[in-house]
């Protein structure tokens, strides 16, 4: 028998992925897809919950799935598809929407946060949002999703859903929907702003110096970097608390590098803030480089990647219909 796991995860195409998304997700998603049955959707259906523009959505919906493939997503060996393409998950959502109980989702911190920020246009859409994220996994009854640190109270959610609400009430063998795990990295699982290293790096965060973007040019990762908060402190470190941004900086450094932080603390202990950010900057580029090549190839052929799109539909449309009508069946619904 296969032992291998199934996986779901995937990006919002709000805006430009940053170095968060890579670092904090997609990278993960690379490395798993060898090894296990992956499923990456772009879910453009979460993108509307706030403000949006009708142009934008369909060209960052193309790009998001174009950065997934320059970031190394394979389709020979995972399956990549539009959310809103398949129409289960919306059926899926209402079904869920009507057995999690409203104060479950009164407690979600990531509504809390956005609804301050959205003022006094705040849709039903967004409180929503964490039913439709468990719709999105639940569907492919995922064992693992592979996600940033800010998700795991909606992974939480999803697994109460799931065991409480759907198996436990209707299923005699408890088995209707698979409880799914989150997967976070050690590493990289909460990447900070540039400009405040106390707060998450942000698509949504009205300054464009406080991320680095994937498309960013050299030019602008060099800018950025140069405004990047730092302090006035000798060295880089990464254990002292009272030095944010030199933790995340140096987090960064680590994973892009592959050396470990401790050992880099050790190098880089008499190094000033404007060596380390040359360092840093050369390394962002050379980094990102490969995928912006890949990206530039790949946005210039959207017919190759709407067909990489229509199979994927076609494959993620075959496992979540068939998980639909088995919770239809159990729930009781006329066939
Ligand atoms: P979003 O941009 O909100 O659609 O997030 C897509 C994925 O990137 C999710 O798995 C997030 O947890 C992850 N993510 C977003 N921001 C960060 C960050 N600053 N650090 C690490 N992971 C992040
Ligand atoms: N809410 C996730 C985020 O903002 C995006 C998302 C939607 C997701 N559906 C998902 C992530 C399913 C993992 C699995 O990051």
């Amino acid at each position: 028998m296969s032992n291998k796991k199934r996986i779901l995860s995937g990006v919002q195409p709000t805006g430009d992925l940053h170095l968060g998304n890579w670092l904090g997700a997609i990278r993960n998603w690379v490395d798993l897809q060898k090894e296990n049955e992956t499923f990456f959707c772009v879910v453009d259906l979460h993108a509307i919950t706030a403000n949006y523009e009708p142009k934008e959505l369909s060209k960052n919906t193309l790009s998001t799935a174009a950065l997934y493939l320059a970031c190394g997503i394979n389709p020979a060996d995972s399956t990549i598809f539009i959310q809103s393409h398949i129409p289960a998950h919306s059926e899926l959502c209402w079904i869920l929407n009507c057995i999690t109980p409203i104060n479950w989702l009164e407690r979600m911190i990531q509504f809390k946060e956005k609804s301050i920020q959205q003022g006094n246009n705040v849709s039903i859409g967004l409180f929503n949002y964490p039913i439709l994220m468990a719709a999105d996994i639940l569907l492919y009854q995922a064992d693992l999703v592979p996600v940033g640190e800010d998700q795991k109270q909606h992974l939480e959610l999803a697994r109460d859903i799931a065991q409480q609400r759907i198996n436990a009430k209707f299923s005699k063998d408890k088995s209707i929907l698979k409880v799914p795990k989150p997967m976070i990295m050690k590493d990289g699982s909460k990447i900070m702003s540039l400009i405040d290293g106390t707060k998450k790096m942000s698509k949504s965060d009205p300054n464009e110096n406080s991320r680095i973007n994937l498309l960013d040019s050299p030019e602008i990762i060099t800018k950025k970097i140069k405004r990047a908060k730092s302090d006035s402190q000798i060295g880089i470190e990464f254990n002292n608390p009272e030095r944010p941004e030199s933790k995340n900086l140096l987090m960064i450094y680590s994973i892009l590098s592959g050396v470990e932080t401790g050992e880099l603390e050790n190098q880089l202990s008499e190094t000033g803030w404007g060596s380390f950010k040359k360092l840093i900057t050369e390394l962002l580029i050379e980094a990102l480089e490969p995928l912006q090549e890949k990206y530039k190839v790949l946005i210039d052929d959207p017919y190759q990647i709407n067909k990489i799109l229509l199979d994927g539909k076609e494959k993620a449309e075959s496992v979540a219909n068939s998980t639909l009508s088995k919770v239809k069946k159990e729930l009781g619904f006329f066939k």
